[in-house]
């Protein structure tokens, strides 16, 4: 048995141990990966973010792969702007629409009170200074208050980061009709809280697309087809 065969072996024996736990693990020493978790470093050293370094490398990974889908990208759910600067970091290129009460969630639910994530928007401002020529606020109730800001528009990355069964639905009836072909959507708190898989499934009962859950507290779905 050679020294490589070993060590593969041990690996493998942790990870099925961990697995009997429900805990999965990965490693991040490839370089390019090495390389992502970097970036993520950089961007959460700007914000604090309830994002794990895993998530946000998945974020980083789903917002690269739509760099040759046209259209804009949008976040609803913005706190203090921690996955907003890491979606701005890894595309360089397009422009990000931030939807936020700025007050917090706008109800309860599950295991979260109203009130809870109040960011404000001046703050959010000036963590992402950097990258101001490419974000455009939307202050407000989504999507009763701002969506008809952006009804023109058209995607190719969404962000869904709100923690509440009825604005996902909302936000999920309002962005996928507007997303390009190969566009990804990327919903975070996937199955941890039970509201947001009942939106995600419920949606997407409906559409000819289905949604991938991912190895964190997060599920995508990529639009097949333009409407
Ligand atoms: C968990 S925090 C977002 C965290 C952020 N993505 C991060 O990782 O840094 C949830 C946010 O969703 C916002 N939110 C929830 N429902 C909303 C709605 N219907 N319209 C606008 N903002 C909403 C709250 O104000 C809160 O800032």
């Amino acid at each position: 048995m050679t020294l490589n065969f070993a060590k593969s072996r041990v690996q493998m024996a942790f990870h099925v141990a961990l697995s009997k736990l429900n805990f999965g693990m990965t490693n991040y020493r490839h370089p390019d990966r090495a390389e992502a978790l970097t970036s993520v470093a950089r961007a959460r050293s700007l914000a604090y973010t309830a994002t794990t370094p895993l998530e946000c490398v998945e974020l980083r990974n789903a917002v690269r792969a739509v760099s040759k889908v046209p259209g804009e990208m949008a976040e609803v759910g913005v706190y203090l702007g921690g996955t907003a600067a890491l979606i701005l970091d890894a595309m360089p290129e397009k422009h990000l629409h931030l939807f936020d009460t700025f007050s917090g969630l706008p109800d309860g639910g599950d295991y979260l009170q109203q009130g809870e994530y109040a960011g404000s928007k001046e703050s959010v401002e000036r963590t992402l200074s950097a990258y101001k020529d490419r974000v455009r606020f939307h202050p407000g109730l989504f999507p009763s208050e701002t969506g008809h800001e952006v009804e023109d528009l058209r995607f190719s990355f969404v962000h869904l980061d709100m923690d509440l069964y009825e604005g996902t639905l909302g936000a999920l009836r309002f962005f996928w009709p507007k997303m390009n072909p190969g566009g990804i959507l990327l919903c975070h708190d996937y199955p941890q809280i039970g509201g947001i898989v009942r939106a995600i499934h419920e949606f997407f009962a409906g559409e000819p697309e289905s949604s991938l859950p991912l190895s964190g507290q997060q599920c995508l779905a990529v639009k097949l087809r333009r409407e």
